[in-house]
């Protein structure tokens, strides 16, 4: 059996609006997610027990990575007897939004679906449910292509071509300062403003259907992400530097997910190395920056 090397990845949330708490203390939301060309590579290779290595020894590799977790789930749901050494080509940043960590749980379950061969893979509903169980982001990647999110993120619809044909091609700038913005406490600034801080259901399906609906509109008009306004307050690199890139250059942005990684929409014609400059004059060499395109 081949070594299969799967792509996993990045993602930019272009809507979300987070409109409740449950009881099972996660959040419900509505969100437009699509992936990017831009992303981790990982390889898995039939070994005794399992392992991880990763080129960036910044990233944990043990129990608490998501790829290992994923294949300790697959082994738990298939029974699969077999063993895997994985290796992580790390590209996306952590603590950023981009949902590298979720992706890469989703190649693992890939990798490990086509390794273990036939008699033991997921079919599609139990790698989804597996997907769920390992995080809100991770059912998302086993579609490709934008997509609606909605409960805590497990259910999964294609965004409607009418949508899809505005987002997918576009060039994106993504960036990130050095420091990251942990999930938890994202989703915990809003509780903390509850009611305040969170968008109705019924408004956030309305928004997302006028824009679907309006065939003049481009993804620009569709953006925004209610996450935003509790990070922007602790964090003020991050509206300064959008606010900055808006004067100079015209360009929309947001933050993606809980951040702390921002991108923009670059225009037909118009070049990144300005961007990036810029970027890098504001938040320095240890800043991460990437241009991309959505898929
Ligand atoms: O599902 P995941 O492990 O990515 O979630 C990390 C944390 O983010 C959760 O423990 C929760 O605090 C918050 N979260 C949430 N609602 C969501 C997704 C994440 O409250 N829909």
């Amino acid at each position: 059996m081949e070594a299969p090397v799967v792509f996993a990845p990045a993602k930019l949330n272009l809507y979300l609006a987070v409109t409740g708490r449950r009881a099972d203390g996660f959040h419900d939301l509505v969100s437009v997610v699509a992936p990017l060309d831009f992303g981790d590579r990982l390889r898995a290779e039939a070994a005794a027990g399992l392992a991880l290595r990763c080129d960036d020894d910044t990233v944990p590799t043990g129990g608490d990575n998501l790829v290992v977790k994923a294949a300790q789930a697959f082994a738990r749901k298939t029974g699969w007897p077999g063993g895997v050494r994985f290796t992580l080509e790390k590209r996306i940043p952590m603590g950023a939004g981009l949902g590298g960590g979720s992706s890469d749980a989703v190649a693992a379950l890939r990798a490990l679906n086509h390794l273990a061969g036939p008699r033991w893979a997921l079919a599609e509903p139990d790698l989804h449910e597996v997907a769920a169980e390992l995080g809100s982001d991770c059912p998302l990647f086993l579609i490709g292509g934008p997509v609606v999110l909605r409960g805590r993120g497990e259910r999964v619809t294609r965004l409607a071509e009418a949508g899809a044909c505005r987002i997918r091609g576009r060039r994106v700038l993504v960036f990130k300062p050095g420091f990251g913005i942990a999930t938890p406490w994202a989703y915990g600034q809003l509780v903390a403003r509850a009611p305040a801080g969170y968008v109705p259901a019924a408004e956030a399906e309305r928004r997302l259907t006028a824009w679907l609906e309006d065939e003049g509109a481009p993804v620009e008009r569709l953006l925004a992400n209610n996450l935003e306004a509790p990070a922007f307050a602790k964090f003020l690199a991050l509206p300064v530097l959008l606010g900055e890139l808006q004067r100079r250059f015209g360009v929309t942005g947001r933050m993606s997910g809980s951040g702390s990684a921002c991108y923009v929409l670059l225009p037909d014609g118009l070049a990144a190395d300005p961007l990036v400059a810029v970027v890098r004059a504001a938040w320095g060499e240890s800043a991460f920056v990437q241009e991309a395109r959505l898929e």
